[in-house]
């Protein structure tokens, strides 16, 4: 598991975040994708969690920038509909690496991920807040997933998306806790917060348990991880 909690990064201003998104996108990663081999069961292992963390990741982000430009008006800050933008880049080049590989291993993409949709749906019920908790909760699983695969597999190129994932992923935590402190928050926020991280635990390992258990993860370590990582951004969403 990852502290993140006493990272400088936690005392960023829209600005700050701004900044560190456009240097962070000048250094993007080069799959090293040299004498990569996978065996098949390999393939078969990881190929159906990459290809649903491969939709999850990819967005047009629309809905986001229409409700983060309201916010930004809101609290008359110019800086956040930067932000987002880069940070949907960003998300969107995590999806281009998952493909990458995908495709380097001739593996078809999925048109459809149930789990991807109902993340989807849950994040257009209301405004930015509403988006942000269900786009944090979907990010600190994913940290628990590329942890886990990282350490699943024997490929360096897919070692090396994960260790990217994984720097990319922890400020995001970071940036939509500093996000979701600018609202008021509740004691149904912080219940709605952890229903919402049991509900995509639970639904993240059915499909994607195979992973994890290969990594040595058991369901309580997984669970443990996420809930770790919701304390965390619960106390900085708080200050
Ligand atoms: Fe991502
Ligand atoms: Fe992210």
């Amino acid at each position: 598991m990852i502290n993140f909690m006493k990272s400088k990064m936690n005392n960023f201003s829209y600005s700050d975040w701004n900044t560190y998104f456009k240097q962070n996108d000048e250094h993007r990663l080069v799959i090293p994708f040299e004498n990569d081999t996978l065996t098949e069961g390999e393939k078969k292992l990881i190929f159906p969690s990459i290809c649903q963390f491969e939709r999850g990741e990819h967005s047009d982000g629309k809905h986001l920038i229409r409700v983060a430009d309201i916010f930004a008006g809101k609290i008359h800050n110019e800086d956040y509909k930067y932000c987002i933008r880069r940070f949907i880049k960003e998300e969107n080049a995590h999806s281009g690496y998952l493909k990458q590989y995908m495709d380097h291993y001739n593996v078809q993409a999925k048109e459809t991920v149930i789990l991807d949709r109902i993340f989807r749906q849950l994040r257009k019920l209301a405004g930015l807040r509403c988006e942000v908790i269900v786009l944090v909760t979907a990010e600190m699983i994913a940290l628990s997933y590329y942890d886990a695969l990282k350490n699943a597999t024997k490929s360096t190129a897919l070692k090396a998306i994960c260790c990217q994932m994984l720097h990319d992923e922890i400020p995001h935590v970071m940036f939509q806790s500093y996000t979701l402190s600018h609202f008021k928050n509740t004691f149904y926020i912080e219940l709605i917060r952890r229903t919402l991280m049991m509900a995509a635990s639970a639904a993240t390992w059915i499909s994607c348990y195979k992973v994890f258990a290969s990594a040595g993860w058991t369901f309580k370590k997984f669970v443990g991880a996420n809930f770790y990582y919701l304390s965390h951004s619960m106390k900085l969403s708080a200050d």
